[in-house]
């Protein structure tokens, strides 16, 4: 797209249409084979300096912290907090896939300002994220000429929830920059090159044309949430944290522990709760966070394994910390259900379900 000049956002819309279809080619959807949802990742390049709490109202992500964890950035950063032109953020978003493709789950949406167009929604507003023929046609947008100040826009966002070879990953939409190459991509994120042509459906790495967004796998950390909580399938990836369970844990991943995820009690006030409740591991001293060294070779944690309407769910991880042999979290969920019977556990979940 950055092939284009930007004297061509005087044209109309149908000769752009035209052009574009000569000059670039329209981009591979990103695959989404799974009939799952999770959390993806976009990178944002601002055109114009602005604040995060601007960011998170033009994407609707519900909460600052999300946007400050998958960044990195300090709890404490403030919702004005400057955001420099041109520079990048990363943008969580809740991905759905469909026919084998993943979009943002009817999220954003936008709402159309005066003198806007579907080419700068795509182009500047969404700094390239998105090609505006996908707006075009996930609004069914009859006449791509004529849309109305006031009209909510669902700006469909490339994302996915499939596993890379083999292992969990959280992918990142990534608009190559002018002058990168896959090579240098593939560096910076801890990622391959035949991967990422892979995901891309690539056969050339030298096709790579400035403005591309690519599906670049994160490495995730690996977790014992079990697949009823509401965060299930929770993914971090490396280098960044995320609060769950209504804000009352923080769960960080990064190399430690061979990329396990680690959790500990956030200290925040809860919302949907008056209180946090106990984060004690089931017949343990420990609790969510601390560890202990059993033996020689091997440490008990007590990990996150997910909550429900009433309880925050723990487990004891058992890691081998001897190198070069295998890791043996048997990961026997001792899910603490304090005398529940399974019945009102599956109508908590379906209500947990109904409210989100
Ligand atoms: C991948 O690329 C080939 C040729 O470039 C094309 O025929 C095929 O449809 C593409 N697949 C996807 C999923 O875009
Ligand atoms: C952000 O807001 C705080 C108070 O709400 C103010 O003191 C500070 O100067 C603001 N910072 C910027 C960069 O606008
Ligand atoms: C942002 O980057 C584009 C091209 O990459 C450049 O043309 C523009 O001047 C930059 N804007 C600022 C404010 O740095
Ligand atoms: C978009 O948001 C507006 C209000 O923010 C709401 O009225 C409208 O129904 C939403 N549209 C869609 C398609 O979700
Ligand atoms: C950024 O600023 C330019 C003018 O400098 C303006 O035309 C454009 O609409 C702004 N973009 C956004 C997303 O606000
Ligand atoms: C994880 O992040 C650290 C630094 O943040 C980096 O050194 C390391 O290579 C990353 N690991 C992977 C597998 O991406
Ligand atoms: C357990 O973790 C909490 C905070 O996460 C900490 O305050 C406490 O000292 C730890 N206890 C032990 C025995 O390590
Ligand atoms: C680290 O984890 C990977 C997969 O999760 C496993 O194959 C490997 O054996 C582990 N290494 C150690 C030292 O535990
Ligand atoms: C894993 O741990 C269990 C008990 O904690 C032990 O019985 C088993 O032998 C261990 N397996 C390996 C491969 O070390």
């Amino acid at each position: 797209m950055s092939t284009l000049s930007p004297h061509l956002l005087l044209l109309p819309l149908s000769l752009l249409l035209l052009l574009s279809s000569t000059l670039t080619t329209a981009q591979p959807p990103f695959q989404c084979t799974t009939t799952s949802t999770c959390m993806s990742l976009v990178g944002y390049i601002s055109p114009n300096t602005t604040t995060l709490s601007r960011i998170q109202s033009l994407f609707q992500v519900k909460t600052l912290r999300s946007i400050l964890g998958v960044n990195n950035l300090p709890p404490s950063t403030p919702r004005n907090h400057t955001v420099r032109a041109n520079s990048t953020v990363m943008i969580p978003i809740p991905c759905r896939c469909f026919d084998g493709v993943g979009m943002s789950n009817h999220v954003p949406n936008y709402t159309v300002v005066k003198d806007d167009g579907l080419f700068h929604i795509a182009s500047q507003v969404f700094s390239g994220l998105v090609e505006y023929p996908k707006i075009v046609t996930a609004n069914n947008i009859k006449d791509p000429n004529l849309i109305l100040v006031g009209q909510d826009l669902w700006i469909p966002l490339p994302c996915s929830c499939n596993d890379v070879d083999g292992e969990k990953v959280v992918h990142y939409g990534h608009v190559a920059a002018s002058g990168s190459t896959v090579g240098q991509i593939a560096a910076e994120f801890g990622t391959t090159s035949e991967t990422l042509m892979r995901l891309n459906n690539m056969s050339d790495p030298k096709s790579l044309v400035a403005g591309q967004v690519l599906d670049v796998p994160l490495k995730a950390c690996s977790s014992s949430v079990s697949n009823s909580s509401p965060d299930f399938p929770m993914r971090i990836a490396n280098g960044t944290y995320v609060y769950t369970a209504n804000n009352c844990v923080m769960c960080t991943c990064d190399a430690t522990n061979n990329y396990t995820m680690q959790c500990q009690p956030s200290g925040l006030t809860p919302v949907n709760w008056k209180t946090c409740p106990t984060m004690q591991c089931p017949e343990s001293s420990l609790s969510l966070g601390n560890s202990t060294t059993q033996s020689a070779c091997s440490r008990s944690t007590c990990a996150y394994a997910g909550f429900d309407k009433d309880h925050i769910l723990t487990t004891l991880a058992v890691q081998n910390t001897c190198p070069g042999s295998e890791d043996n979290s048997s990961g026997a969920l001792e899910i603490h259900w304090r005398g529940w019977s399974l019945a009102m556990v599956l109508f908590a979940m379906i209500m947990i379900q109904r409210t989100l």
